[in-house]
């Protein structure tokens, strides 16, 4: 596929706080809606996009398809403090026009088991991003989905319909208090397939969990960047089967493949 240019439909602000996870500090979260039937209409969950985000921005920076449509996608992108790129995507208006300067969709995506009738989805924060549209796709093809949704409060938004949700805060204010790998163990049995997006401590803890030891786990993972397309090696991380470039071989990867103690910390 060519580059694509496409046209902003909306860019909403969802929630807007000065907020820490890890080393990241965050602006607030926001949803845009991109005009791109091309990608659309060939859009797999857990794919990615290259967005060039103005001319302070050397590099694209990489983004998950958060939704689709019959003619566009939506972005679900957590402004970071000092982002120049997600800054400049936060003041992009209706009827603007952005570069996408990559082929695309990007990446391997999430697949499902075609025996696969219940699927549990453990997003962390703004992990919710790439299992939008997974719990979309899967619904579609009339499977159950449980979302378990640990975030930080209860201001959170754009939690897929018609699945059953299962929410924890750290600070109490809507389901469980604490984190939302204090709950998985209690949903394990029920899935037959475990996808998850989150921050690498989220990922770390469930490495851990004796009850994910036999299950199929697959993970979105979220590393700088240079190029997207297997030139930079920039992404490359270690697993059990040697060096993965993230881009190319993922970003979606077995949870025991990645050899979690030797990643940087990073986080959605
Ligand atoms: C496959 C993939 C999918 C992604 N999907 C989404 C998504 O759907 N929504 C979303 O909000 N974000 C997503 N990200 C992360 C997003 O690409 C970064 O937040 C973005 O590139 C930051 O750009 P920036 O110019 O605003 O910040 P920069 O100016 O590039 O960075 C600001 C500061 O944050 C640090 N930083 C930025 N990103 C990372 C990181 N990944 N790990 C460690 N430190 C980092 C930098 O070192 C710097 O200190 C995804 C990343 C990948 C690899
Ligand atoms: S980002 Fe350049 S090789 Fe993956």
């Amino acid at each position: 596929m060519r580059q694509v240019v496409a046209t902003v439909i909306s860019n909403e602000q969802l929630w807007g706080e000065h907020r820490v996870l890890g080393h990241l500090k965050f602006l607030g979260a926001w949803l845009i809606w991109l005009k791109c039937p091309e990608i659309a209409s060939e859009a797999k969950p857990g794919q990615f996009i290259m967005v060039n985000c103005g001319e302070e921005c050397l590099l694209p920076r990489p983004f998950s398809i958060h939704q689709v449509s019959d003619d566009g996608i939506a972005l679900f992108y957590a402004v970071l403090v000092s982002g120049k790129g997600t800054s400049w995507l936060s003041r992009r208006k209706k009827g603007d026009t952005i570069k996408l300067p990559s082929p695309h969709p990007l990446g391997n995506g999430f697949s499902i088991v075609s025996s696969s009738k219940n699927l549990l989805l453990v997003a962390g924060g703004n992990g919710i991003a790439p299992l939008y549209f997974l719990a979309q796709d899967a619904l579609k093809g009339k499977r159950s989905v449980t979302l378990l949704y640990g975030t930080a409060d209860n201001k959170r938004r754009s939690i897929p319909p018609h699945i059953k949700l299962v929410s924890a805060t750290e600070d109490g204010t809507v389901g469980h208090r604490g984190m939302i790998t204090d709950i998985l163990p209690d949903y394990i049995n029920w899935a037959d397939q475990v996808f998850a997006c989150g921050p690498l401590p989220m990922y770390q803890a469930m490495a851990h969990m004796s009850e994910l030891k036999n299950k199929p786990v697959q993970i979105s993972l979220e590393v700088r960047m240079g190029c997207g397309l297997g030139v930079c090696y920039g992404c490359t991380v270690k697993t059990r089967n040697g060096l993965r470039q993230v881009c190319q071989d993922g970003p979606i990867f077995e949870l025991d493949d990645v050899l979690w103690e030797e990643l940087a910390d990073g986080g959605v």
